[in-house]
C-alpha cells in the first residue's frame, strides 16, 4: 500500500469519495463560496456542498462555463442551491468588484475554499503586471479573504457557527528541496518542480491565518494537503 493510501485519523483516506466523507452531514444552515468551482476539485466541492442541502457560490473567471458547470450539477440534484458569480483571481479589479457585489448583499458566509490554482504555467504576467501563479494562486487568493473577513465574522459572530477558510494544497509541498529558492522564476515556472507552489500555498495558509487573526474572529484557517 502507497503512502497515499494510508488511513488518515479520521479513518478516510484517498480513495474515499466525496460522499462517503460528508454522509449524514447536514450543510443546510450553511453558505459556502467555492474559486474555481468548474472544474476538477472545485466543481466537485460544489457539488458535493449542494448535496449536503448547502447554498453554494461558484466563483468562475467565465460565466459561461460557470452556469454549464451549475446545468450539470442540477441535472443530478434538482434542488441544488447553486449561484455562479464571475471573478477573475489573476485580476485585482475583477476580486474588488466580486466582494463589493457579495458584501452589499444580504447573503451570509460560512465557509471559503480558496481552491482555484494554475500549475507551472510558462512565464506569465496577470492584468496587473503580477506574475500569474502567483496573482492567481497567492495574491489573488489573500485579497478575497481579506475582503470577505467581515462578512466571514458578521456570520459567525450572528449564527454562532464556527466560520472556515479552507486553503486548498497538496502533500506534494513535502517534496521541496532546500537548496532551491522560492523566489526564483526559471523553477516556479519549471512543470518538474511544481511543488514550489504547493509548498507557497502552505506557508500562505500560516501567514494569513496570522495576518488576518482568523482564531479570534471565530474561524478557523486551514491547509488542505
Ligand atoms: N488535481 C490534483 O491532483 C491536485 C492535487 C493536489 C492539490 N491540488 C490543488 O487543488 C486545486 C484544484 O486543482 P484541480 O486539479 O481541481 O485544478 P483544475 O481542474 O485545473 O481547476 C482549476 C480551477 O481554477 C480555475 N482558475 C484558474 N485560473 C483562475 C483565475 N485566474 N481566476 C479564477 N479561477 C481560475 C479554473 O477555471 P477555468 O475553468 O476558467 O480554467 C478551474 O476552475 C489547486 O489549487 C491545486 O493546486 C490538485
Amino acid at each position: 500500500m502507497g503512502s497515499w493510501n494510508w488511513f488518515s485519523k479520521s479513518g478516510f483516506n484517498s480513495s474515499s469519495t466525496a460522499e462517503q466523507v460528508t454522509e449524514g452531514i447536514d450543510a443546510t444552515r450553511l453558505t459556502a463560496i467555492v474559486t474555481g468551482a468548474t472544474s476538477g476539485i472545485g466543481k466537485e466541492t460544489a457539488r458535493m456542498l449542494a448535496l449536503r442541502g448547502a447554498n453554494v457560490i461558484m466563483l468562475s473567471r467565465d460565466l459561461k462555463n460557470g452556469l454549464k458547470t451549475k446545468e450539470l450539477i442540477l441535472q443530478e440534484n434538482p434542488e441544488a442551491k447553486l449561484e455562479v458569480m464571475e471573478m477573475d483571481l489573476a485580476s485585482i479589479k475583477s476580486i474588488t468588484s466580486f466582494a463589493q457585489s457579495f458584501n452589499a448583499s444580504q447573503q451570509p458566509l460560512n465557509i471559503l475554499i480558496n481552491n482555484a490554482g494554475i500549475l507551472a504555467c510558462p512565464f506569465q504576467l496577470s492584468k496587473d503586471g503580477i506574475e500569474l501563479q502567483f496573482a492567481t494562486n497567492h495574491l489573488g487568493h489573500f485579497l478575497l479573504t481579506k475582503l470577505l473577513m467581515d462578512k466571514l465574522t458578521t456570520t459567525a459572530r450572528k449564527t454562532g457557527i464556527e466560520g472556515r477558510i479552507i486553503n486548498v494544497s497538496s502533500i506534494a509541498h513535502r517534496k521541496y528541496s532546500k537548496e532551491d529558492s522560492l523566489l526564483d522564476l526559471e523553477i516556479i515556472n519549471n512543470p518538474t518542480k511544481y511543488w514550489h507552489f504547493l509548498l507557497c500555498n502552505y506557508f500562505y495558509n500560516l501567514i494569513s491565518m496570522h495576518f488576518m487573526n482568523t482564531h479570534v474572529a471565530g474561524l478557523i484557517s486551514s491547509s488542505l494537503n
